[in-house]
């Protein structure tokens, strides 16, 4: 386990240069919803899954392989794009959707994160959904680990820095020395205070209100189930595949 001042958050994908993660580890988390609808289309089977920072990247990956072996998935501004084949929600991600198939994923924050941390020499995908697989694997680090909070347009999110503290709470048995940064003390007080009832904090959220009018309300009880499955996408060569596979 890295020792916890060894454990850093940031709270938003424009609070870190690519350069400070060289030679660190990294765990991107977009509870709402991108890491959780990853960590459901990898546990429904999917082979891959190409993260891009816009829709150009996607289209230009996209123009390079046979359209039966693709499907385009994401959002902007939480709604489907048009022409995509699947959107955002976790939902969507049935193994029916997705066996087998190599995803083109692009959104507005989440896939921005994991695509800036491309200098990190781990990346690994984080959610409630997979919070087991996520403290394993910190469990084998020794290096400095950051927690990237993708936040909302560089701002805050109360889910994403949710997530982070209940990873500080496991690995500090709840005692998070004096020692940890600032960004740890931060993500770990705000989980003491409402660890006990995430889906209540995460429905009164900033992004769960602007998802209100655009997606089912089950989007958020779902993305609040914790260790719902046994997966750990990580990004390999620029791909994420389930490292736990
Ligand atoms: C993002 O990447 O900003 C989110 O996943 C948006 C969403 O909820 O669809």
């Amino acid at each position: 386990m890295p020792a916890l001042n060894y454990i850093d958050v940031f709270f938003s994908v424009q609070a870190f240069q690519e350069e400070e993660l060289r030679g660190k580890s990294a765990v991107i988390i977009d509870v709402l919803r991108a890491s959780s609808s990853i960590t459901t289309a990898i546990s429904s089977g999917a082979k891959k899954i190409i993260p891009v920072a816009d829709m150009s990247d996607a289209m230009k990956i996209a123009s390079t392989m046979d359209q039966k072996d693709y499907l385009l998935c994401g959002e902007k501004n939480g709604s489907k794009i048009e022409g995509y084949h699947l959107g955002n929600s976790p939902a969507e991600y049935t193994p029916e959707a997705v066996e087998e198939k190599t995803l083109i994923f692009n959104t507005t924050n989440g896939t921005k994160a994991i695509k800036k941390a491309a200098l990190a020499s781990e990346v690994y995908i984080g959610s409630f959904l997979n919070q087991q697989s996520i403290l394993n694997i910190l469990d084998e680090h020794d290096d400095q680990v950051v927690l990237i909070c993708s936040g909302w347009r560089g701002r805050l999110s109360i889910e994403d820095t949710l997530f982070a503290g209940s990873v500080l709470h496991a690995l500090s048995d709840g005692k998070l020395p004096d020692s940890a940064t600032d960004g740890a003390k931060v993500a770990f007080g705000l989980y003491e205070k409402f660890g006990d009832d995430l889906v209540g904090a995460i429905r009164k959220s900033d992004h769960a209100k602007r998802l209100a009018e655009l997606v089912p309300n089950d989007d958020i009880k779902f993305c609040c189930k914790v260790n719902e499955f046994d997966v750990l996408p990580g990004m390999r060569d620029g791909i994420l595949t389930n490292l736990n596979g």
